[in-house]
Order: C-alpha cells, then structure tokens, then sequence
C-alpha cells in the first residue's frame, strides 16, 4: 500500500533526493530540522519539505525514515522512542536506511521495542541523484511493507525477515566502493606526485574501461561526503570483528578517508546537488597534503 505521508530524519543530499522523488508523486513529507545545521534546513526548504516538531512527525507519518549518517542512527532512533512514547503512537513502521552494521540494527530495535514501533532495517544501493536508478534493500518482519514506496517511483528489494540482513548486504557492498575509492585516491595522489597522473589514467583505462571514470565520480564527492564514508568502514570493520574475522582493507580505507575528512575541504549542497570533477579535486588533496608523510 502506498503511503500518504513520509517523516525524513534528516535533509541531507539522501534525503533531499527522497523528498523530492516522494512529492512529485503525492506523497506529503515531513522532517524535523530543528537543533539541525543551516544547510540541511535549506535543504529542507529548498525540496519542499514541512518540517514540524518531532512529536507532530511521529504522530502523523504514516513511515519515519531515518537518512542521517551510521554514527546517529541510534541516536535519532532514540529520540523517535522517545516521541511515539510521549505521545503514545503504537506499530509505527521505522525504517533505518543508513550504512551501519548488523549490531547497530539490533541496537535500534531494542531502541524501539518500548514504544512498540517495527524496526525494517534497510539500506539505499545507488546515486542520490539518481535515485529512481537506486535499489532500496530491506529486511525484518514488517519489510514487505516498504513495497508501498515502490508506489513513489523506488525499487524495493526484501532481503529477508531477519534484521540485520539488509545492514549486512549494505556494508560488504560499502566496502567494495569505498575501497576502490581509497585505493584509486591513494595511488592518483601518488602519480601526480611522480608526474604521470594523464598517463597512469589513461593506462587504468585501456586495462579496466569505465573504472576510472566510475569512481572518479565519487572520489570528486569526497571533499564533502569523506567523514560519513570513514563512518561506514568503521561499521564494516565492527561487523567483521563481530563475527571472529578481521577486516584488513576496510581499516586502511577508512584512514585515508578520516584524513579526507581531517582536510575539511568540501562545501555541501544546498539542493543535493554535486559538484567536482576528478582531476580538480585530485589537485585539492595534492596541495593540502594529502598522504605527506610527516616530518
Ligand atoms: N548520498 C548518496 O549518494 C548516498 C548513497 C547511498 C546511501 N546513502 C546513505 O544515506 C545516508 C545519508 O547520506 P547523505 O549523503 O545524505 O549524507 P549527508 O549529505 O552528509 O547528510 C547527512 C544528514 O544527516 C544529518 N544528521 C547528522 N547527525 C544527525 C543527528 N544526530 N540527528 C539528525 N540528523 C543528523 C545531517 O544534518 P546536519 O547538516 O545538521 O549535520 C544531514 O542532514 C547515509 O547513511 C548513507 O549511507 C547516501
């Protein structure tokens, strides 16, 4: 069944695009955008999004999606518990569709027990931007549900009815992009530095046609999205951990992704939108000093 009114927790370049997706088939959307930073409420405004109190969010939306980044899902979920038990709202459907780990899923289900609220653990697969090329995976008891949005123009996939199956899927598919994302910026920084960079590129190419220009798309998003990536190595190393394997790339993606972030050079969008282009942003790491090694 569709449905009629959707709680985004929060506006960011995500959930900006599913705003956006969801009103120009009808859907009415709300989020909360207080204690939030300026750009995000813009972002909010600019998509047409009513942002309300949490209280009237939790009251009214038919689903609340939790888009933020892995290191506040639990915390956002918390402060949904929080509402639906203060106003007394029972078998709200949450959906958490962010990159975190199967242990981070259990966390927020047991977060949402006491008010009574079905968890679906879920995540995006594909390009805010282009969202109605993206796949929204989910699992858990109440995950059929979410074939309502195919309704709104998304591709839902069920995974199955277990939590944690759609977290898991997510992270290892996370590792896979990220990591070429580390590795490519690592060994770019490294021939512009012995000045082959045109030549390496074009080499890459001839050996591996697309991949360059695949990842380069994301590499040229890392000035802003870097820190929310590291975030997403971390769970994936967690999820290793948790299961008596030790995660070896993952942690070294996520160094070179924490020392994109620590470079603080990225200026997000205020429609979602991006910008960047592979060859500029490769510059910009190059000249704050991306991988020097220190004196
Ligand atoms: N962007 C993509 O193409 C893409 C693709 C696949 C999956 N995803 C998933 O979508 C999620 C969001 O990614 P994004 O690219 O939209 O990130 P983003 O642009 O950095 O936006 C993150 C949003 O979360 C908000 N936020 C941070 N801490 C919060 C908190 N404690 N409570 C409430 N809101 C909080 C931020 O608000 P402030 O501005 O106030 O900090 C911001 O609006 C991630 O989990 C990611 O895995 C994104």
């Amino acid at each position: 069944m569709a449905f009629q009114r959707v709680g985004i927790l929060s506006i960011g370049e995500m959930g900006y695009h599913w705003a956006r997706l969801l009103k120009e088939r009808g859907v009415e959307v709300m989020t909360s955008g207080r204690g939030r930073s300026e750009i995000t409420q813009k972002r909010a405004e600019n998509a047409g999004v009513r942002s309300a109190p949490i209280a009237r969010l939790v009251s009214e939306a038919d689903l609340i999606v939790s888009i933020v980044v892995p290191s506040a899902a639990k915390k956002v979920a918390a402060q949904v518990a929080k509402a639906l038990l203060k106003v007394g709202r029972k078998d709200c459907l949450y959906l958490d569709a962010n990159a975190i780990s199967p242990m981070t899923a259990g966390d927020i289900d047991r977060i949402l027990a006491p008010a009574e609220a079905s968890f679906v653990d879920g995540c995006i697969i594909g390009s805010a931007a282009k969202l109605t090329d993206a796949t929204v995976y989910v699992s858990g008891p109440r995950a059929e549900e979410l074939r309502g949005l195919q309704d709104s123009g998304f591709s839902v996939e069920v995974l199955g009815q277990a939590t944690g199956q759609a977290s898991a899927f997510k992270v290892v598919y996370a590792g896979l992009t990220k990591g070429l994302q580390g590795l490519l910026t690592e060994l770019l920084v490294g021939a512009r530095k012995f000045d082959l960079l045109p030549e390496i590129m074009r080499r890459y190419e001839e050996s591996f046609p697309g991949l360059v220009g695949k990842v380069g798309r994301s590499i040229a998003a890392l000035p802003v999205h870097a820190g929310r990536r590291a975030e997403e190595m971390r769970e994936l190393r967690a999820t290793f951990h948790h299961h008596g394997l030790k995660a070896v790339i993952a942690p070294a993606t996520q160094k070179v992704l924490e020392q994109i972030a620590s470079l603080d050079c990225g200026k997000p969008s205020e429609t979602g939108g991006r910008e960047g282009d592979l060859l500029e942003t490769l510059e910009l790491f190059f000249q704050r000093g991306l991988l020097q090694e220190k004196d």
